[in-house]
């Protein structure tokens, strides 16, 4: 299946999930189930890999590096942050349909995610609606403190990039390959339909491997968190616009990778992310958040 996905994504088509040959995928499995699902466990079991990695991760970490703060450069303060916050809630579909949005808010968007601070994050953004800007894959750089990190960003991804800087309100916002990528976006996404249904989606794309030698394994943590909190300042920023926003934990990061031409680990995407018009599901009940 992984090198169905492969193939249709080389060819950089939107194109229908009927292209995974279901059938093909049956055929080996037995017509009709029999047995018992396993229950879930009462007792503990541990797994020792995550206790590594929460050893390895919790040494003192570097608190002065994490984004603590946002400075949205192009927007005035027009709601009270309680407003925002109880209306926030995660798009469980997108409008394919009525998918368009501004680009002035697109900026916002954006603008809203950038900080004062050292911020090791980039947006590498799949553009499938946004008026007056090319369908095609961009990259919004983030605010690092190392000097090098554009240039090791440009020669770690494909040289076929054009990297044209946009005309935009928001700096450092570069145009990389023109083109149809809602397939490629849903593919990457775990085959959610949200990730290509939307006015855009992106993934995190952090510098890793020198991030993790100059503060040391904890960083690991922190890179996340850092990511967690862009998520949590897009959601807000899309509810102030009356956008609908979701993040994207199931994420296929290999060939997002593969997508970009990275082949290393000097890069790797943490989180990704999709904003468009959400449409309400009505088989779900909705009531008012903190009612009591
Ligand atoms: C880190 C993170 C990863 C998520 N990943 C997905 C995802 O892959 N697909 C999806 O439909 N929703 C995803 N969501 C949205 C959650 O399903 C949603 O936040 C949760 O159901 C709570 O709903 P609310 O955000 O409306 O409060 C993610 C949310 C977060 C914070």
């Amino acid at each position: 299946m992984l090198l169905l996905i492969r193939q249709n994504i080389n060819t950089n088509e939107d194109k229908s999930i009927t292209n995974i040959d279901v059938l093909a995928l049956r055929k080996n499995l037995q017509k009709d189930y029999f047995g018992t699902a396993n229950t879930l466990s009462s007792s503990r079991h541990s797994w020792d890999i995550l206790e590594q990695i929460e050893e390895a991760v919790s040494t003192t970490h570097s608190k002065q590096d994490l984004i603590k703060s946002y400075s949205n450069t192009i927007r005035k303060c027009e709601y009270e942050s309680k407003e925002i916050v109880l209306k926030r809630r995660s798009a469980q579909m997108m409008n394919k349909d009525d998918s368009k949005i501004s680009k002035n808010q697109f900026e916002t968007l954006l603008a809203s995610t950038l900080t004062k601070e050292d911020n090791p994050v980039n947006l590498v953004l799949f553009v499938h609606n946004v008026e007056n800007l090319e369908e095609g894959l961009y990259v919004l750089l983030g605010n690092s403190n190392d000097e090098n990190d554009e240039n090791d960003l440009k020669s770690c991804l494909k040289d076929t990039f054009v990297w044209e800087k946009v005309q935009s309100k928001v700096d450092n916002l570069y145009f990389l390959q023109a083109g149809d990528f809602k397939y490629t976006a849903k593919t990457i996404s775990c085959n959610q339909d949200i990730a290509s249904n939307s006015a855009f989606s992106l993934g995190m794309l952090v510098q890793f491997d020198k991030q993790i030698q100059k503060y040391g394994a904890h960083r690991y943590k922190e890179l996340y968190w850092n990511c967690g909190a862009i998520g949590q300042q897009l959601y807000l920023e899309a509810t102030s616009l009356d956008l609908s926003a979701t993040g994207i934990g199931c994420f296929l990061d290999d060939i997002f990778h593969e997508v970009l031409g990275i082949k290393n680990t000097s890069y790797q995407s943490l989180y990704h992310f999709t904003i468009g018009r959400g449409l309400f599901d009505t088989r779900l009940t909705n009531e008012e958040p903190y009612q009591n």
